[in-house]
């Protein structure tokens, strides 16, 4: 038996990976807690250990795994952003993911997001609960004929466009590698200036990495329409989330979804509401009534926690045996 040491682990996790552990060579051993400086000595033992989005698996982390012998590590994701990933190399590593599991999942919820800020959806819900059947307030506009920018066609962002051209809406895109099937579904690939200065709905599609941290700051949200609306589905931190608030007081973005947050490690996938948060840029944020916030819920269907876990399970077995998944980074 070959012990993985799942950290993060939430009870949807504990639920998905056991229904799908079908061979007595797993055993997993849950940890609540995130993998960090501070945990990572639960690992001693493991043969592999099992991490989500918000682990933190800086150099300290590694050294000590290492240092354990612990060298595979499984991301029950897609994104790898919170990996050190030269560290993780240079120590000999071996690292998988789940590349692909349910991009429709994220693509739903991100339409999910612009179709309730468009109609206010969250509004109206505890409206009529409480009697209130004013319309007054509730105007909202159709997504057909609208311009919609999408910054990285990959998996998640063709699904989206896939949506949107059902709708009726104009796709303009920008991605360093464009994509034939986006041309295919009726997209137009243009320069990341001519999308911010065109679109009438923004929504971000590209993964975290240097080049794209910050992307969208005051200098680019500067060059958005007057009163455009921003949806960020992929990683918090590709938003410099101050340039929001300014943005959001002046009206130049007049609706925001967010599913990430750029500190939201310290926030999501914990029940905080009896807890003071201290992160004033988010509390700010959550004050405006033009912004919805869903706290990383995107991947969150039976259909991705059913593909995660049996993807992460087939992943640990290939490398228990010494072979390969070919989903290692
Ligand atoms: P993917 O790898 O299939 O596509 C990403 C695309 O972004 C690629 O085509 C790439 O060329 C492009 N790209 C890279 N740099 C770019 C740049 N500077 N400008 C424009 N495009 C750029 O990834 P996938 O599966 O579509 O996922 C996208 C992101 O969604 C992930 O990186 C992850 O951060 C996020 N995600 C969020 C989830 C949630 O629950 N909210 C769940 C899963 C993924």
């Amino acid at each position: 038996m070959l012990q993985v040491t799942v950290f993060s682990a939430k009870k949807y996790d504990i639920e998905y990976l056991n229904k799908f552990n079908a061979s007595d060579r797993l055993v997993f051993k849950y940890i609540e807690s995130r993998l960090s400086a501070e945990t990572v000595t639960l690992a001693k033992g493991a043969f592999a250990v099992c991490v989500f989005v918000n682990d933190i698996i800086d150099n300290e982390v590694l050294n000590q795994l290492n240092s354990f012998g612990v060298n595979i590590i499984a991301l029950r994701c897609a994104g790898y952003n919170n990996i050190e990933l030269t560290t993780a190399k240079k120590l000999g590593f071996t690292l998988c993911r789940v590349p692909v599991y349910s991009p429709e999942a994220v693509a739903e919820h991100t339409v999910g997001l612009m179709l309730t800020l468009s109609r206010k959806y969250h509004k109206a819900y505890n409206r009529v609960r409480e009697g209130n059947f004013s319309l007054d307030g509730l105007v909202g506009f159709n997504l057909h004929h609208k311009t919609v920018g999408i910054i990285g066609t990959g998996n998640i962002g063709l699904a989206t466009i896939k949506i949107l051209r059902g709708f009726g809406c104009r796709i303009i895109c920008t991605d360093p590698y464009p994509n034939d099937n986006v041309i295919k579904e009726g997209g137009t690939y243009v320069t990341l200036t001519e999308l911010l200065t065109t679109a009438d709905i923004i929504s971000l599609h590209c993964p975290l990495n240097k080049e794209t941290k910050h992307l969208i700051n005051t200098q680019t949200i500067d060059l958005m329409k007057n009163g455009v609306m921003l949806i960020n589905t992929s990683r918090g931190a590709l938003i410099e989330s101050q340039a929001l608030i300014g943005a959001l007081k002046a009206e130049k973005i007049s609706l925001l979804g967010l599913d990430v947050y750029e500190l939201e490690s310290e926030i999501f996938f914990e029940d905080l509401s009896e807890t003071i948060i201290n992160d004033d840029v988010f509390e700010r944020l959550l004050t405006f009534p033009n912004v919805l916030i869903t706290g990383h819920q995107g991947f969150f269907t039976q259909e991705a926690l059913e593909t995660i876990a049996k993807t992460t399970i087939n992943n640990l077995l290939s490398l228990s045996k010494g072979e390969l998944s070919g989903n290692e980074l």
